[in-house]
C-alpha cells in the first residue's frame, strides 16, 4: 500500500473531484474499510454514519461480497451487453422478483444518473409527449436529463439545462409550502398542486412525473399518508408514467427492498443503484413494467452503454441480494428504524434546542436543525456556504474529531449508517452527535 503522503501527492497533483473547486479541497486520505468503519492513515477509526455516500448498505468489505466478485473475476470479467450472460440474466431475475407488480425487465446502467436518464427516454418514447415534471428539493443526478430534472442548486450552474423538465413542489409539513396544519392536509394539498401543475402545463405534453419516494440528500422527506398512492391514481387518470427514483431510497435503505413497498404503490418504472450492490462496483439500472416494455418489442430502444449489464457488477448484485436475504439485512433495517435510531435520535431531540425536527425511517433519518423551534428559522440559510455555513461545518468537524463521519447537507444531519450497522455501533454514534449538537445549541436564539 503506497504511504499518504503519495497518495495526497497524486490526488492533488492528478485527481479532478465532483463537485469541487478543484484548489480548496483537501480530500482525507482513506487506507481501510470494515463492516460500518473505516481508518485513515494514522489508523483513526470513524464510524461511518454516512455510507459514504448514502451507498454501502451492506457495510464494508462484507467477505461473501467480496468473495463472489474474486470469484466472478475468475471466469469472465466483461462481456458486450450485446451478449446474454449468466450473472446479468440471473440478477435481472431477482431485482424483478423484488419489484412490485409487473415490473419485470430491467436495463442496466452504470449508476443513477444514467438510470434516470434512461427512465426519462423510455417515458417519452412510451408516450409521445416530452414534458417531465419533477420536485423542488430532488436530486436525480448530474447527465442532461437528471440534472435538469434536480430541484436544488447543484442544477442553477449547469443551466441552460434541458427542455421540457418542470418543478413542482412536494410534501413537506415540517416547511410546508401550502401552508397545512397536518400531515393529511399536506397531502392533499401538495396532490392539489400537482394536479395544477399539471392542467397548466398540459395533460397532454407531460410523459412523466419524476420523484423520489423519500427524498434523500434534500431532506429525507417522508411521504405523508395518501400521496403517493394520489400521485399515482393523477398519474393514471392523465396517462403519465410514474418514475420512482430509489437510487437512494431503495434496496434496505427504508427497511424495504423498494421504498415503495412501504405504501405499496407500483410505479411503471424504478430506478435504483447505489445499495443494488453496495457500492462494490458501479451499477445501477431501470426497473420497467410490462406495457413500457411492450412499447420496445418490435421498436428500437434507442439507447445503450458499453458496460450495460456488466458481467462482475451484475455478479456482486446476484450475491448482494442473496446476502440481504440470508442475513435479514431488510427485516434488521427496518427494525433499526422502529426500536433504535428512530427512538434514540427523539431522545436526543428533546435535550437540544437546535433540534427542530427528527424524521425518517428505516436506516435514512434526518436532523433539521434550527436557531428557533418557534420559527423553525434555519440554523444555516439556504444552500449557505463560507461563514454562514459554520455552524454546520462546526458540528462536522466536532463528530469527525469524535470519530464519526458525519453526512450534513444545509441545515441537517443525516443518520444513513449501513444498514448491518449493529444497535451498539448506533448508540455510539448517536452519543457523539448528542455531544456535537451543544454547538449546535448555542446557536440558538
Ligand atoms: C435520489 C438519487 N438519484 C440519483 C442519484 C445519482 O446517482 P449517481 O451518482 O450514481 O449517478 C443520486 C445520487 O446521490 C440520488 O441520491
Amino acid at each position: 500500500m503506497s504511504d499518504e503522503a503519495t497518495v495526497r501527492a497524486d490526488d492533488r497533483a492528478h485527481v479532478f473531484h465532483s463537485w469541487s473547486a478543484q484548489g480548496l479541497i483537501d480530500p482525507m486520505p482513506i487506507a481501510e474499510a470494515r463492516g460500518s468503519h473505516f481508518w485513515d492513515y494514522a489508523g483513526k477509526r470513524y464510524l461511518d454514519f454516512s455510507s459514504q455516500l448514502v451507498n454501502v448498505n451492506i457495510g464494508h468489505q462484507h467477505p461473501r461480497l467480496v468473495a463472489a466478485i474474486q470469484e466472478q473475476a475468475g471466469k469472465l470479467c466483461t462481456v458486450a451487453p450485446s451478449f446474454a450472460n449468466d450473472k446479468r440474466g440471473e440478477a435481472a431475475r431477482l431485482i424483478a422478483e423484488l419489484a412490485p407488480g409487473d415490473l419485470n425487465r430491467v436495463f442496466f446502467t452504470n449508476g443513477g444518473a444514467e438510470a434516470n436518464e434512461n427512465a426519462i427516454r423510455m417515458a417519452r418514447i412510451h408516450t409521445g409527449r416530452h414534458k417531465v415534471l419533477a420536485m423542488y428539493r430532488s436530486y436525480h443526478g448530474s447527465t442532461a436529463a437528471a440534472i435538469s430534472a434536480t430541484g436544488d442548486p447543484r442544477r442553477w450552474a449547469n443551466e441552460p439545462t434541458a427542455i421540457g423538465l418542470v418543478h413542482f413542489w412536494g410534501p413537506y409539513p415540517y416547511r410546508s409550502a401550502f401552508h397545512a396544519a397536518d400531515e393529511t392536509q399536506e397531502s392533499e394539498r401538495a396532490l392539489a398542486h400537482l394536479r395544477d401543475t399539471i392542467a397548466f402545463e398540459g395533460p397532454g405534453t407531460i410523459a412523466a412525473v419524476l420523484l423520489e419516494t423519500v427524498v434523500g440528500t434534500n431532506g429525507i422527506l417522508v411521504p405523508p399518508p395518501g400521496y403517493l398512492a394520489g400521485v399515482r391514481a393523477i398519474c393514471d387518470e392523465y396517462g403519465i408514467v410514474l418514475i420512482a427514483d430509489e437510487v437512494m431510497a431503495g434496496f434496505g435503505r427504508c427497511g424495504e427492498w423498494f421504498a415503495v413497498d412501504h405504501w405499496r404503490v407500483t410505479p411503471d418504472l424504478i430506478t435504483f443503484a447505489k445499495g443494488v450492490n453496495s457500492g462494490y462496483l458501479p451499477l445501477g439500472g431501470v426497473v420497467i413494467s410490462d406495457p413500457i416494455a411492450e412499447t420496445f418489442r418490435e421498436r428500437v430502444f434507442p439507447g445503450g452503454l458499453t458496460y450495460s449489464g456488466h458481467p462482475l457488477a451484475c455478479a456482486s448484485a446476484v450475491a448482494s441480494i442473496q446476502i440481504f436475504k440470508e442475513e435479514g439485512i431488510i427485516e434488521h433495517a427496518r427494525m433499526l428504524g422502529e426500536e433504535v435510531i428512530g427512538p434514540a435520535l427523539r431522545e436526543v431531540a428533546q435535550r437540544h434546542p437546535s433540534v427542530g425536527e427528527v424524521r425518517g425511517l428505516g436506516v435514512f433519518w434526518a436532523l433539521e436543525l434550527v436557531r428557533d423551534q418557534e420559527t423553525r428559522e434555519p440554523l444555516v440559510p439556504y444552500n449557505a456556504a463560507g461563514p454562514a455555513a459554520a455552524p454546520m461545518n462546526e458540528l462536522a468537524a466536532a463528530c469527525k474529531q469524535r470519530g464519526v463521519w458525519p453526512f450534513t447537507h444545509f441545515n441537517r444531519v443525516h443518520v444513513v449508517p449501513p444498514c448491518t450497522i449493529t444497535a451498539d455501533e448506533v448508540a455510539e454514534g448517536i452519543a457523539v452527535l448528542d455531544e456535537a449538537l451543544t454547538l449546535a445549541d448555542a446557536h440558538c436564539t
